[in-house]
């Protein structure tokens, strides 16, 4: 009766973990206890202990601290599903007349989700289960939950262990926070809450994540001030009142020993299998793909057209520019200038005012021919559309805000946005439409059904969507949406701030697959009459870089006149199509935890890295290193280079410096600010002929070899090739480094926009 299940597994030691390792080399061992307690620990140390399971139930607590939480029976049992292995417990609870179930799965998950060789990655489901109808489980505060399990003591554990909280809005970076596990831990709790994860100081992290893995949109993380010090507890928001009968919500424990990028990246292909996420249109969105140009708060037409004219002209001019530059945009994106405003300054009805656009949306986009991505906000209680307003459908309305219910809505605004050329819905102030209607956050159902039908609508009508201002709950139900492809990761741009720094919520993006935004920005430092209290933007290369590197949308926001063509032209090819890496460039596991710990030895500064992937071992990184204080020293397996053949780095302005990146030989960074970044780049060696040859690649670009340019690498005993794809004509220059000297080769793409570049020739083959 008093045994105690232990889940032990072991690990297999992978490059770069090196000898700091400590504990007896069992990896995650989780001890779930009969009485219903459980804790984790790593290589031997406990991480987490368990806090009292609660159940609120007639507006009573009832606790397995005091007992008013009679555990009735424990069990165990296994299985195997189309995510692996696993072992559970099962806690079979009664508060008052109310049964619940608490259940801890430990999963082995099949290697084949993920995309890192040999995972050692395990995971648990925490499951609660209402078995019967509970009633008056509401919480006092909606950021609480309205039962906790699991929950865990925030305390030191016996090695010191540091955190990440993703929280607020924006792909969790507004309420992000960092710090020491212990009693002094702040996280953002509740409705803005996002992943946790906890990671401890060996060479490698260890790194556990802790998140919602269901009913995202009615799950919260609630931190409980306790008169010790606090608990961390996952459950159901607190303002939901009633519970059905076998209505289940789970918590994902997430470990990895890769490192704080890669557990995160484990953690999302688990996620991401849960529900059978499709990253197709993610690929294909033309909006993550194609240069914009945009209006959203910080660009220079927000709310302002030229002198004496009206939104209409102004568009009209911004069009014909792409003509008189050459600078190939190809959508243009309306922000919140152009629809009727309502109640509380939502969104009444979402068509062209005249005075916005005289003659109509449709006329101006069979002008342009320029697809748009469409700003949206939150619904005003006296929207057209509400039956309560004589309009069509069904609505919601509560205050002054209202939410759409029928799916029809959805369907028919966007076929008809179709019509002006829409081809990216953008749904703004996604937190403030939740936090705003009381229902979304007293409904466990109500939310997800929200965005379910918005998600629907856009993929009936080959439409791609744009999240911003998502809350993490949002972000996460993105999963289980092919059209949302891409999401706001940090506030609103304005020229000068350091918006751009993105580096961390792109961890989370990349987990998830929902491209990250860094928002529009200026090109040129000065741009006369700007509403931005003379705002000016001296970081113009940076914010073009950060958005190249993010994989999600480019779009400068620059008055006309003050486009810099040649800083644009480098995230681009000749026909708009971004030249980006393969993933968002994201923070280094060093970054994230010289965050948490003032006294680590990472960079004091955004460094970020990245690759192009081309399939074996040709790997192509890149290295971003900005606003940091000081000298910083990387190896290869700090950039997350694991795995990489053979390959020197090099700074992008000289690609004669090129040196051997290895762990005796790592990269030395000094002096990069933001004006003067520091980019490098990291290419294989190739032995060709007796000769170490680099393919460096596009040099005047910020990519040199993205996928979206180079089609194929071959390299044999006669020559190296490299095959390039891009606008017809297209002039290219590519750089190979020989035995240390750099040299070009241009040349013009055929009228296919494609050709092969021969490094021996010095030259294009053509088919
Ligand atoms: C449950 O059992 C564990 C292990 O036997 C013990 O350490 C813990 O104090 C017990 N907890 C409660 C609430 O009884
Ligand atoms: C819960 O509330 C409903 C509606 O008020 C009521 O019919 C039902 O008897 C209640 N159930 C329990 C278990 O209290
Ligand atoms: C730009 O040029 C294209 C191709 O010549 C033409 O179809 C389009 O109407 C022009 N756009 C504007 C706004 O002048
Ligand atoms: C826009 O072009 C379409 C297709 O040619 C046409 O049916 C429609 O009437 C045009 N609309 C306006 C307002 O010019
Ligand atoms: C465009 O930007 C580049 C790179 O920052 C700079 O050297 C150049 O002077 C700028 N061009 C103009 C016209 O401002
Ligand atoms: C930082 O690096 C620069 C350039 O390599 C070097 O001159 C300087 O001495 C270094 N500073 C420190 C504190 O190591």
């Amino acid at each position: 009766m008093e045994m105690d299940v232990v889940f032990l597994l072991a690990f297999v030691v992978l490059l770069c973990l090196g000898a700091s390792t400590q504990g007896n080399g069992d990896s995650f061992t989780v001890t779930v206890n009969t009485n219903g307690s459980y804790s984790i620990a790593v290589q031997g140390n406990i991480w987490l202990k368990s806090a009292p399971t609660f159940v609120r139930v007639n507006k009573q607590i009832y606790s397995t601290a005091d007992g008013s939480l009679k555990l009735l029976q424990t069990t165990g049992t296994s299985g195997t599903d189309f995510i692996g292995k696993w072992q559970s417990t099962s806690f079979l609870y009664q508060a008052d007349t109310c049964r619940f179930l608490a259940s801890i799965y430990f999963y082995t998950p099949d290697p084949s989700i993920f995309s890192y060789n040999n995972p050692p990655e395990q995971f648990l489901l925490f499951k609660q289960t209402y078995l019967t109808q509970t009633n008056a489980t509401m919480a006092p505060t909606v950021d609480e939950t309205i039962a906790g399990f699991p929950g865990f003591v925030v305390e030191e554990a016996s090695v010191p262990l540091g955190y990440l909280s993703y929280g607020g809005d924006m792909y969790g970076d507004t309420g992000k926070a960092f710090g020491q596990f212990g009693p002094k831990m702040k996280i953002t709790s509740g409705i803005r809450s996002g992943p946790l994860s906890i990671f401890d100081r060996v060479k490698t992290a260890n790194t556990v994540i802790l998140s919602p893995a269901s009913t995202f949109m009615s799950a919260n993380l609630w931190q409980q001030t306790t008169s010790t010090g606090s608990n961390l507890y996952w459950g159901i928001m607190g303002g939901v009142s009633d519970m059905v009968p076998e209505f289940e919500t789970s918590t994902i424990l997430f470990y990895s020993n890769q490192g704080i990028n890669k557990g995160f990246v484990s953690w999302g292909q688990i996620l991401q299998k849960m529900y059978g996420r499709d990253n197709s249109l993610v690929k294909s969105d033309f909006t993550n793909n194609y240069l914009g140009y945009w209006t959203d708060n910080g660009a220079y037409y927000y709310y302002k057209t030229e002198p004496e004219k009206n939104y209409q002209d102004t568009i009209l001019d911004i069009a014909s520019l792409i003509n008189d530059t050459g600078i190939p945009f190809r959508y243009l994106q309306f922000d919140s200038w152009w629809y009727y405003k309502g109640a509380g300054n939502g969104v009444k009805t979402w068509e062209s005012t005249p005075q916005v656009f005289p003659n109509g949306m449709q006329w101006l986009y069979n002008k342009t021919g320029l697809p748009i991505s469409a700003h949206n906000r939150y619904w005003s209680s006296d929207t057209t559309y509400a039956k309560q307003n004589g309009g069509k459908y069904l609505f919601l309305v509560e205050n002054d805000k209202a939410l759409p219910m029928d799916q029809t809505f959805w369907d028919d605004l966007l076929s008809n946005g179709r019509k002006w050329g829409l081809m990216t819905y953008e749904q703004d102030w996604l937190n403030v439409e939740f936090a705003g209607v009381p229902s979304l956050t007293e409904d466990v159902y109500l939310a997800e059904a929200w965005l379910n039908q918005m998600g629907r609508g856009a993929t009936k009508n080959g439409l791609t969507i744009q999240y911003c201002m998502a809350n993490s709950r949002h972000i996460l139900q993105g999963i289980t949406l092919p059209a949302v492809t891409q999401a706001r990761a940090s506030d609103d741009y304005h020229p000068g701030t350091q918006q751009w720094r993105i580096g961390v919520s792109s961890v989370f993006a990349w987990a998830i697959g929902i491209a990250p935004f860094k928002d529009n920005f200026w090109t040129t430092t000065v741009q006369p009459g700007t509403s931005y209290k003379g705002a000016t933007e001296p970081y113009t290369e940076l914010n073009a870089l950060v958005a190249t590197l993010s994989t999600g949308p480019v779009g400068p926001s620059d008055m006309i006149g003050k486009f810099n063509k040649t800083i644009i032209m480098k995230s681009v090819n000749s026909e708009g199509l971004i030249l980006k890496p393969s993933r968002p460039a994201t923070a280094i596991d060093n970054m994230i935890r010289r965050l948490a710990w003032d006294d680590f030895e990472g960079p004091d500064g955004e460094v970020w890295s990245t690759y192009s992937d081309f399939g074996g071992s040709n790997k192509y990184g890149i290295v971003l290193a900005a606003d940091v204080h000081g000298n910083y020293t990387m190896t290869p397996c700090m950039a997350g280079f694991q795995g990489f053949p053979k390959s020197m780095v090099f700074p992008a302005k000289h690609p004669n410096k090129i040196q051997l990146l290895t762990d005796p030989q790592p990269l030395q960074m000094s002096g990069c600010t933001m004006v003067d970044f520091c980019l490098y780049y990291v290419s294989p060696v190739v032995t060709f002929q007796g000769h170490q040859v680099l393919i460096q690649g596009e040099l005047d670009k910020w990519v040199p070899m993205s996928p979206q340019r180079v089609v194929d690498i071959n390299v044999d005993s006669n020559d190296i090739n490299v095959r390039i794809t891009g606008g017809a004509l297209e002039e290219v220059t590519f750089w190979f480094n020989t035995d240390g000297v750099s040299k070009s080769v241009t040349c013009y793409l055929g009228n296919t926009g494609d050709a092969s570049m021969s490094y021996k020739e010095g030259g294009c083959q053509y088919d």
